[in-house]
């Protein structure tokens, strides 16, 4: 469907996001949340040690309508008051996505309203305009969620070059493994970087780099820390949790800081944006920001609310779209389980 709101003087836009743990809706204005709500899973799925797909596609239908009226009564809005309804349409898991698509789709046939299909991953970057409305591309965007891990040069508003990503498993998804390892809850990022405040990174680590100049790789790291637990514990030997977390802690930041400025450099680049859970992060935020310093590189962080799943980071990424003349989605639009980076 054609664009006819790419020149208009204010868009407002309602955005769902459905796509793991978190139901969300936000009201976007140009760059300002007008109003937001969230109704977050994650007690319910710690009780499993990490999400379950089914338990979460039912709570999304659960909550869905409640997160919607809360965020439109937040920001003193009526449905007829918003130019575009925005869902996030992949990746994520299928049937926590497709709640959401539904619903918006829904929403956007019954008040005649146009539907934007957002990318998550794109969101994420996203969230970085709304915290820091100076950014333009291009930049170096760190990607670094549960299911995704990339340096990437952003060209434009709507096009981004991959220059490394990870072979196997994401950054996110290497803290919660090593953090079920020590017996933490999910998620374990956030549990892993508490735990590793109170130790020290003296336990030696595999680099997680790849051969690729930019590339990643978390599976050996993920391995090496698993054996050492196994092996004290097999053995009967004491030691330190907060040790193995911070040790693993500053491998895998350490990383992510190295390919990001490298890329900055080569590309000429003075700013590296964050995106994505584990931007939270407060080492990844020290490490990067040590790294890229002395380079004259600056860094930016959303605020961490904004780096965790939220539909502010959707609204304002389909209002980046909408300015770029982007074609609106139809009822046809369906949820995608998997967008490879690279693909965009
Ligand atoms: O971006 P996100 O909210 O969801 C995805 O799109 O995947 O990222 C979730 C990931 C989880 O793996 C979680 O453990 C991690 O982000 N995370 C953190 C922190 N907060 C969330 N990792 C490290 N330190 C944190 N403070
Ligand atoms: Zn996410």
């Amino acid at each position: 469907m054609a664009n006819d709101l790419q020149n208009k003087s204010q868009l407002t836009v309602l955005a769902i996001e459905s796509s793991c743990d978190e139901t969300a809706c936000a009201i976007v204005r140009d760059g300002v949340v007008l109003g937001e709500s969230i109704s977050t899973q994650i007690p319910i799925h710690r009780l499993y040690g990490g999400v379950v797909p089914e338990i979460a596609s039912r709570n999304h239908a659960l909550n869905v309508n409640l997160v919607v009226g809360e965020a439109l009564s937040q920001s003193g809005l009526a449905i007829a008051d918003v130019d575009a309804v925005a869902v996030t349409y992949g990746a994520g898991l299928i049937g926590a996505l497709l709640v959401g698509v539904s619903y918006a789709k829904g929403l956007a046939y019954a008040h005649r309203k146009p539907l934007v299909a957002v990318n998550h991953i794109r969101g994420h970057i996203a969230a970085n305009y709304l915290a820091h409305p100076t950014l333009r591309p291009p930049y170096v965007a760190l990607i670094v969620s549960g299911g995704h891990t990339a340096v990437a040069e952003v060209t434009d508003y709507t096009h981004l070059s991959v220059c490394g990503a990870t072979a196997d498993d994401a950054v996110g998804e290497a803290f919660d493994k090593v953090a079920r390892v020590l017996g933490l809850p999910y998620p374990g990022g956030p549990e892993i970087e508490k735990l590793a405040r109170e130790g020290q990174a003296v336990i030696p680590m595999p680099h997680p780099k790849m051969a690729g100049k930019y590339d990643f790789s978390y599976s050996g790291l993920k391995t090496a820390v698993i054996n050492y637990v196994h092996t004290k514990e097999q053995r009967g030997e004491p030691y330190s949790k907060a040790d193995v977390a911070a040790s693993f802690q500053d491998a895998a930041v350490s990383v992510l800081a190295q390919n990001a400025v490298a890329l900055a450099q080569e590309k000429g680049l003075n700013t590296i944006a964050v995106a994505g859970g584990v931007g939270a992060n407060g080492r990844l935020r020290e490490v990067l920001n040590n790294y890229a310093y002395p380079h004259g590189i600056r860094t930016l962080f959303p605020p961490k609310r904004f780096c965790t799943d939220n539909a502010s980071m959707i609204g304002m990424e389909a209002i980046v779209q909408i300015r770029a003349g982007a074609p609106f989605a139809d009822l046809s639009l369906d949820a995608v389980a998997t967008i490879p980076l690279r693909s965009h």
